[in-house]
């Protein structure tokens, strides 16, 4: 027996979703959406592999997206809303699950025919929609391609719930071919850094033989080099090393000015990784914004630690993998690939959706007041790529209308705000291309 859920509207929003996947085949055929460069600019059709922003609705902009990335993202993390878009027809009602459902049933579908036949979907949720969406992903993606659903623990404890203390949220995952899918990976020893020697992706570590034990002066040298082990160590432990050199497990790396050689253990990537627990510790994504002065501009971000965890175990050993997020918010997807890639020299990229809706907050106004100070001084390392809008002006959406809001900067060119300001920090001139959706006739 199948067991699943009914809701009102639910045939329609499955037949939009359908309608919207099958519509889209030519980003220049027909009258569907489309995307153009943000900022008035023209028509524009994005590299698959291209840092992208694109702000608007994201039901238009992911069937816009289909004519480029069908079937090429690996990863789509999402942190959808618990009050969907439909706040108007629904405000008087409470909570309306059947709301939800409808609104997310399309998205799901269309990012469902973005991912790869071996990608994943992350569906972070807390409480309230958490039983509710789990059997829409079923449906969307069938029950064999659940992956199962980690446990996000994100506070210590404290506040005054009426029954207890919720410190965690859940994230279901699905594959949209679940037998395609491989383990999710993370890093065994986290200080060793990852390179690629001969091709291969290999973690090294470059301080194996010590000098001795005990105390060494601030910047002494506590490497024992390869020339000085027969001396220190004798030739017992030398033999030891060549062996190592020999089946491979050791290379000799020229180290400091003596024309000396560290020895260097070199493990092949796949062995430095174990599987990934299914409880993620992962405290206040508000730590991640405030070194970027993006402190309290946002409400829930999540934190970049836990979203670089899920991408990177997914992309393990696929570091140009394209990852999306749909319901971008903070942009802290776009910090998490970048702090991916740093780790491993990856080159993954990101495609983030977020509404131009306005950010009530007065940490807002204030970060964009200051970004118009800087505007104009070229300002914002990651502005290179066409059209990533540098120096704001692209307020238009919140402030033009005469709706009240004039004051308020959007959420999207937050979201654009915070990439420039992790790229700083992450990848300095890191290219993203800042585009609008043109919603079709
Ligand atoms: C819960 S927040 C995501 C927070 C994000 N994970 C972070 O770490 O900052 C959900 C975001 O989705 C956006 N959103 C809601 N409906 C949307 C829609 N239809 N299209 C695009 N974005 C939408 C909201 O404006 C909000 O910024």
């Amino acid at each position: 027996m199948t067991t699943v859920l009914e809701w009102p509207g639910k045939a329609q929003a499955f037949a939009l979703g359908r309608r919207l996947v099958d519509g889209q085949s030519h980003p220049h055929l027909g009258d569907g959406p489309h995307l153009r460069l943000g900022d008035g600019g023209g028509p524009y059709v994005p590299a698959p592999r291209e840092n992208l922003l694109v702000v608007g609705d994201n039901l238009p902009a992911l069937t816009a997206l289909l004519a480029t990335h069908r079937q090429r993202v690996k990863v789509v993390y999402i942190d959808p809303p618990y009050n969907t878009g439909n706040a108007h027809t629904y405000k008087d009602h409470g909570h309306d699950h059947a709301s939800w459902l409808n609104f997310m049933t399309p998205r799901l579908l269309l990012a469902r025919e973005l991912m790869r036949d071996d990608g994943v979907l992350f569906l972070h949720l807390d409480d309230q929609e958490s039983a509710w969406a789990q059997l829409l992903g079923h449906e969307i993606f069938g029950e064999d391609n659940s992956l199962g659903t980690l446990i996000h623990q994100r506070a210590k404890g404290g506040g005054n719930a009426p029954s207890f203390v919720r410190g965690h949220d859940y994230v279901h995952v699905w594959g949209r071919d679940a037998s395609r899918v491989g383990p999710f990976l993370t890093e065994k020893k986290s200080p060793a850094k990852l390179e690629v020697i001969d091709g291969h992706r290999m973690l090294v570590e470059t301080d194996v033989l010590r000098a001795g034990f005990g105390r060494y002066a601030r910047g002494s040298e506590r490497r024992l080099m390869y020339e000085d082990i027969l001396a220190v160590k004798g030739a017992k432990k030398l033999a030891e090393v060549d062996a190592k050199l020999d089946s491979g497990e050791y290379i000799l790396r020229p180290w400091g000015k003596a024309g000396k050689h560290a020895v260097v253990r070199v493990t092949p990537a796949e062995k430095a990784s174990s599987k990934m627990y299914s409880i993620i510790k992962a405290l206040g994504g508000q730590n991640d914004l405030e070194p970027l002065g993006l402190g309290g501009v946002f409400s829930y971000p999540k934190p970049v630690e836990l979203v670089k965890a899920l991408v990177a175990s997914q992309t393990f050993f696929d570091p140009e993998a394209i990852v999306l997020d749909f319901f971008a918010g903070s942009g802290t997807t776009a910090q998490a690939v970048m702090a991916a890639n740093e780790r491993d020299s990856g080159s993954r990229s990101f495609v983030l959706v977020q509404t131009p809706e306005p950010l009530r907050s007065k940490n807002a106004r204030a970060v964009v007041a200051a970004q118009d100070g800087r505007a104009g001084d070229g300002a914002g390392a990651a502005s290179g790529g066409a059209g990533s809008g540098a120096g704001g002006g692209s307020r238009g959406a919140a402030s033009g209308g005469g709706d009240g809001n004039a004051e308020f900067p959007t959420i999207s060119e937050l979201t654009a705000e915070r990439i420039r300001r992790a790229a700083d920090v992450h990848s300095p001139g890191l290219p993203f291309t800042r585009l609008d959706v043109v919603e079709g006739e």
